[in-house]
């Protein structure tokens, strides 16, 4: 029996973020095996470009580029000219130059079960999956897309996509078929890859059943390609589905690379905008694969013999930069992880540590959260002592958190990267360098050597004191490409701010030895667990719920997921609004979008907060979540509403 569950950590520690004075020194016997100096902070600042240029030689190129960058803002080219494809240093690269039978992927199934494929073993898998998809008729430039749990086929799939030039679409396993069908209708896909089903916390997670609801209206599906994960019902289609085993019987084992420009497009991939729509990141090959490998290698600081492990899922940006490309551009061993961290237990992550002798562990602020509520008794079972580096991602991590991480995962011994980046950056921007960095618990520390960024104000004045807007004022390799399918979005999201300068969308400091500090989002997306959600398309879900006429969303702070989301609902009249009915719609919300995007909290009220012109004041909606004082109502319709919705949040 699991022991009691303690009580959650105490969220103080983010309020006083700003006054944290802790500083954590690399100690020396780190810095002297480190893959990075202070001296790479130095020649990145000396000439981006040029450092960038010497990342990029230690990859794979057909033919050398003729120019770094051509910078046209907002439009950016890396290494112009050049050619090359991804997969050749991913893996062809490693089979001749020694690494064939080492172990490139160890990976365990949530039941227990186990593969590792060696550098060889994937390679040939991958060269015959781009033979599969080839005979399909999958061609350089076709859509892809990737429904599958974190099983191997999925990193087969990204990187055979990448062989034969095809853009892959990989939508997270998590997602719920309309999520799935309006990406794939986005993007165009022609071929779909899905798995029987996947297994998390016990359950199976029925894919192709999804799938099949998703593509009945997808048009330009042709085929289906279908991993047997288990032995799971499902039904096939004579002639669109395809069991993957089968084909990959019948696949020759070599593909030839398909030549590849620097620019040309490598990925899309979804994620929430502060619209309903979600927005299609694009990535190319050159630029994205020279930041992910260059990242890897100092950030992760990997070394031959480590074991490195991101817990991150290949359906996020996370396992696309530091699963599939960026670990296996530097030829690394690492594990992958199918399910639950708390199945069956809450050690089951300490398990597969110690079970592999993991050195380099990657994982995000909710996780450890989630790990400082179970108690430390669950890692304290475990021998963690080949951990010799942590990391996180995906939102700021606070304080005491950290400090629990450096303590009792890292036994204080280990460094700790918080790593700032998004799916548009396609790769860390903002980062300690392990051995280099001194570390403040809470900030991200300072940009990745050849990256500049700063804190502007509205106008695009640097902030002196106190918080203000990220801002990257220089153009980077792995930057989004675009939007897929909406240009005039990308510039109104990302160049509209400022002049030539890209804005993230998140709030930030920076304290007086130029350390940032992350201060969240601050437009209407919300990072619940790390993950991009807009509050507008769980609004957009639940007006299509039969019984409700209005919803408003918004974001709240949560202990473990970081943020949690509120909705305001008016339910259509006559309507019987009870917990039934608020479990009916947390249920429908979860088959919209998926079960990441369930409120917390639903609250009926007659009406909404609104404008005279009858805009939703979320800013007010958002006062009463977070049990603040009320902020200006003068521009309110009908101020007596707001005491309504008070009173009866305070009364659930
Ligand atoms: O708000 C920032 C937060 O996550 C957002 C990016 O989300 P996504 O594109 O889903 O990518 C997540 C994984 C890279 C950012 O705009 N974020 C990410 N990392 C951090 C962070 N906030 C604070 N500290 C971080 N280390």
């Amino acid at each position: 029996m699991p022991p009691k569950k303690k009580s959650a950590p105490s969220t103080k520690a983010i309020d006083t973020l700003l006054d944290e004075s802790r500083k954590f020194k690399p100690a020396a016997s780190f810095t002297r095996q480190a893959n990075a100096s202070n001296a790479l902070y130095k020649e990145g600042a000396a000439n981006p470009v040029k450092f960038w240029e010497k990342m990029a030689k230690e990859l794979v190129w057909k033919k050398n580029w003729t120019k770094g960058l051509i910078w046209n803002p907002p439009d950016a080219k890396w290494f112009v000219g050049g050619k090359l494809n991804i997969t050749e240093s991913c893996l062809d690269r490693h089979i001749k130059e020694g690494k064939r039978n080492k172990a490139a992927l160890i990976w365990e199934g949530e039941p227990g079960d186990q593969r590792t494929f060696t550098y060889f073993d994937l390679y040939r898998q991958v060269n015959k999956f781009a033979n599969v998809l080839k005979s399909l008729g999958v061609e350089k430039g076709d859509r892809v897309a990737i429904y599958l749990p974190m099983i191997p086929e999925l990193m087969i799939s990204m990187l055979a996509c990448a062989r034969i030039g095809a853009i892959h679409s990989v939508v997270f396993g998590g997602f719920s078929p309309d999520s799935l069908r309006d990406r794939i209708n986005d993007a165009e896909a022609k071929l779909l890859i899905t798995a029987d089903g996947g297994w998390r916390r016990g359950q199976i997670v029925p894919l192709k059943h999804d799938a099949d609801v998703a593509i009945a209206d997808c048009p330009s599906i042709e085929h289906v390609v279908v991993v047997k994960r288990g032995d799971f019902l499902l039904r096939f289609k004579e002639g669109r589905d395809h069991w993957y085993h089968r084909l990959m019987q019948e696949a020759d084992a070599y593909c030839e690379p398909t030549v590849m420009d620097s620019e040309d497009p490598l990925f899309i991939l979804y994620t929430s905008g502060t619209t309903g729509k979600p927005k299609g990141i694009m990535h190319t090959c050159g630029g994205y694969l020279t930041g992910v490998y260059a990242t890897t290698k100092y950030v992760f600081d990997l070394k031959e013999d480590d074991v490195f492990w991101c817990t991150a899922d290949c359906g996020w940006i996370t396992g696309h930069s530091y699963i599939t490309y960026g670990p296996m551009a530097n030829g690394a061993t690492q594990v992958m992880y199918e399910g639950s961290p708390n199945w069956p237990d809450e050690d089951r992550f300490w398990q597969i540590v110690e079970d592999y002798g993991v050195s380099v562990f990657y994982t995000a602020p909710t996780a450890i959260r989630s790990f400082m509520q179970w108690g430390r008794e669950w890692p304290d079972k475990h021998d963690l002592s080949s951990l010799r580096l942590l990391g996180t991602v995906g939102e700021p991590i606070n304080p005491e958190a950290w400090i629990w991480y450096h303590e009792v995962i890292g036994q204080k011994k280990c460094p700790i990267v918080d790593t700032w980046w998004q799916t548009e950056t396609g790769h860390i921007m903002i980062t300690p360098l392990p051995g280099a960095t001194t570390t403040k618990p809470g900030s991200a520390t300072r940009p990745f050597p050849g990256i500049e960024a700063a804190i502007l104000d509205e106008n695009g004045k640097p902030v002196k004191k106190g918080g203000g807007y990220l801002a990257i004022t220089k153009p980077w390799p792995g930057m989004l490409r675009g939007i897929w399918g909406d240009r005039q979005r990308m510039i109104d999201t990302y160049w509209s701010k400022w002049d030539k300068t890209y804005f993230p969308g998140d709030g930030a400091k920076i304290d007086k030895d130029k350390y940032f500090w992350i201060l969240g989002r601050v437009d209407d997306v919300i990072n619940i667990s790390g993950h991009r959600l807009s509050t507008m398309e769980v609004e957009s879900a639940l007006v299509e719920h039969a019984q409700v006429t209005e919803a408003a969303v918004v974001g709240v702070s949560h202990d473990i997921k970081g943020e949690g989301l509120v909705a305001f609902v008016t339910a259509a009249r006559g309507t019987a609004t009870d917990d039934k009915l608020v479990a009916r719609l947390r249920d429908f919300v979860a088959r919209k979008i998926g079960a990441i995007a369930k409120p917390e909290k639903i609250i009926f009220t007659g009406d909404l907060p609104k404008t005279r012109s009858g805009k939703i004041m979320r800013r007010l909606l958002r006062d009463i979540a977070a049990g603040k004082i009320i902020g200006d109502t003068t521009t309110l319709a009908d101020p007596d509403i707001l005491n309504k919705i008070k009173a009866r949040y305070e009364e659930d």
